[in-house]
């Protein structure tokens, strides 16, 4: 049984903010392999969970005036409410922070001590905050993290090396015997190029904050954050403690990640695993990014896509499948509501929901309500049954290429060769013929088998769709019509089935044209001001938290322009520290424009960018108004742009 476990891994995410989509992404992967393989019959385990430690939550919590601890908790919980509505059944969730993991780490860190694989020295190089990298000035691209982009800072401190350098052979010639151990291939390239290039020790404690697993030996050092939280992958198994868990599922371990994070999990946490005489994961999966117009979504840019927004308004199904279907193997991909729209309207709507609507709408009509005995087949037939029998091996196959998208789109071959099987087929007049009462009881039978097919692949990637479908044909809780046997051979539905035709399963959605209802906004805001004044002893209270999740900037205006065509709005080009953003704001009837150039203003840096008139607006500006009168926040006294405003 150990040789075939399947084990799957998200990143643990830091708890420094809410998670967005990007990483509701990861984790949806991970879900719908986890579940793709329960439904195989495979013994599974799937774990995901959150890296607590580090300076960058430090940071995080003195400056929302909490405790570390405090502040991971209350967005740990976050994450698990958000898992929660988007259904991802994992089998763990390990906190960085809990006794079990971090009694793990300390005794990995010190195998490799005693081993001679961990020295003590002294550290000076550059250290990347947001990534918690460590850089040498041979790598940092002038002044900035060579990742990510960001400013690194200089750090010079006594520290422990873990002796990596002395694994690159090992781990070439491992890459180089696993062909999958990397994937997909451009990755794996990637990662053999940088290893050539020789690597150095690396650097494994920080003595400058305490916020982390204390080095077993010094208590004076902490353990470097990847350090720690890599090790989650064999805690949470129980590794070091004769859990069987450990040898049942290690052997198996498939850990997903975002390209951002690949170094870490190819090349430190191998050489970690090697020094400890740990075996090494069976395969390392790494997806694109998930873009917004401006770039990557990311937590420190803020320019984020809230999960919780989007499910409530579309239901988890129609994210999963979304995400699922955008994304391109291994390549970025971009993210927007329209898209996604789009695919409801389209996939879900249309093709597999009218699918499914036709049909029992047929099955009403043309045979009481019952699904009907099939008769003899014709080509057509065989040819659509024979499809169906082909869909599982290619959903598995993609599957497990990580291909998700090409796995939906098998999916969809059967759902759109159905919906041209009634066209070819026309139920309704083998209806009016009592001769063809045999064959149109063939086609209507063949379209219910066909819809549960697909309602059984699916059920990995959409897990409501199955209750919703099988309530419709009337087999509700009939979980052996749902399981990877049911779909190797033609023929599990029961003729005479009452079936229960029911609303469509995947409403189509009145998609507004949401820059139009933007560029209202500038004078909806006027009005919204007003009630506020006018309510203010009524408002609501909010807490320190809800507060924090608006991220004011100061911003520095370099340049603006009146948006053609309007009287209101303002095109703004800004730096916000390093960044420089466009921003259109409904000022125009109050500024010149050559009077707002160099001005410092306060805007909100978070605010999900929209389009404007053709223009992409990346942030609000703030400005106090009454009666006609308006005017731009600005400060007191001499502040670089990027500062945070609170
Ligand atoms: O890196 N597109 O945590 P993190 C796609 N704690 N995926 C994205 C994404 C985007 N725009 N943004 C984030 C850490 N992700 C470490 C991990 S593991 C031992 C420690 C996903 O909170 C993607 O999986 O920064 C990425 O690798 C991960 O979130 C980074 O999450
Ligand atoms: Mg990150």
């Amino acid at each position: 049984m150990s040789k075939d476990a399947y084990y799957v891994t998200t990143p643990i995410y830091y708890p420094s903010d809410n998670l967005h989509i990007g990483h509701a992404l990861t984790t949806t992967m991970a879900d719908t392999l986890a579940r793709f393989n329960r439904l195989k019959g495979k013994d599974t385990y799937f774990l995901t969970g959150s890296d607590e430690h580090g300076q960058k939550i430090q940071r995080r919590a003195k400056e929302a005036g909490l405790s570390p601890q405090e502040f991971v908790d209350r967005i740990v919980a976050g994450f698990q409410n958000l898992w929660e509505k988007l259904d991802i059944e994992y089998d763990d969730f390990i906190r960085t922070t809990e006794p079990r993991h971090k009694k793990v780490v300390q005794e990995i860190f010190k195998t490799i001590y005693d081993k001679g694989d961990i020295y003590k020295s002294e550290y000076e190089g550059w250290y990347c905050n947001p990534c918690e990298a460590f850089w040498t000035e041979r790598q940092v691209e002038e002044g900035n993290c060579p990742d990510c982009g960001r400013p690194v800072e200089l750090v010079k401190e006594e520290s422990y090396f873990f002796k990596m350098s002395k694994y690159a052979d090992r781990l070439l010639a491992h890459i180089e015997a696993n062909p999958n151990f990397i994937q997909p291939v451009t990755r794996r390239n990637e990662m053999v190029s940088f290893i050539k290039q020789g690597l150095e020790d690396l650097c494994v404690s920080r003595t400058t904050f305490d916020w982390g697993i204390p080095v077993p030996i010094n208590e004076k050092h902490v353990i470097y954050v990847w350090f720690d939280a890599l090790s989650n992958y064999v805690s949470a198994l129980g590794y070091g403690s004769d859990d069987p868990r450990f040898d049942r599922y290690w052997p198996g371990a498939r850990h997903l990640v975002g390209k951002d994070i690949v170094r870490f999990h190819t090349i430190i946490w191998p050489t970690i695993l090697m020094a400890a005489d740990i075996e090494l994961p069976k395969e390392v999966f790494a997806h694109g990014w998930l873009l917004l117009e401006g770039g990557k979504m990311s937590k420190s840019k803020g320019n984020v896509v809230d999960p919780l927004v989007l499910i409530d308004r579309y239901g988890s199904d129609a994210i999963r499948y979304f995400l699922l279907r955008e994304m391109p193997l291994g390549q970025d991909f971009y993210y927007s509501e329209e898209a996604l729209v789009n695919r409801i309207n389209v996939d879900l709507a249309n093709d597999f929901g009218n699918l499914l609507s036709r049909t029992t709408s047929m099955i009403n009509k043309f045979a009481q309500g019952e699904i009907p005995a099939p008769g003899d087949e014709e080509p057509i037939d065989v040819e659509l049954r024979e499809l169906a029998l082909s869909i599982p091996a290619e959903v598995d196959k993609a599957l497990d290429k990580y291909d998700f998208s090409q796995a939906l789109q098998a999916i969809w071959r059967l759902v759109n060769r159905s919906n041209k099987y009634i066209e070819e087929t026309a139920p309704w007049s083998l209806a009016k013929n009592p001769d063809t009462r045999s064959r149109l009881g063939t086609v209507l039978y063949g379209l219910a088998e066909s819809i549960r097919f697909a309602t059984v692949l699916v059920s990995p990637f959409m897990p409501n769709v199955p209750d919703k479908v099988f309530a419709q044909l009337g087999v509700q809780g009939q979980s052996r019509l749902a399981t990877w046997d049911s779909v190797q051979s033609w023929g599990s539905l029961k003729p005479g089935t009452k079936i229960s035709r029911g609303n469509p399963i995947f409403p189509r959605i009145e998609w507004k044209d949401e820059e139009e209802a933007q560029v209202e906004a500038p004078k909806a805001e006027v009005k919204e001001t007003k009630k506020v004044e006018e309510t203010v002893p009524g408002v609501a209270q909010i807490s320190i938290e809800d507060f924090a999740k608006v991220d004011l900037r100061l911003a520095e205006i370099l340049a603006a322009q009146r948006v053609e065509g309007t009287d209101k709005l303002m095109e703004l080009k800004v730096r916000v520290g390093e960044e420089e953003r466009t921003i259109v704001a409904g000022i125009a009837q109050y500024y010149e424009a050559t009077e707002l150039v160099g001005k410092t203003i306060v805007i909100v840096a978070n605010l999900k960018p929209a389009k404007l008139r053709g223009i992409m607006s990346q942030g609000m500006v703030l400005a106090a108004s009454q009666g006609d009168r308006l005017s731009l926040l600005t400060v007191e006294r001499d502040i670089p742009s990027g500062a945070k405003v609170k």
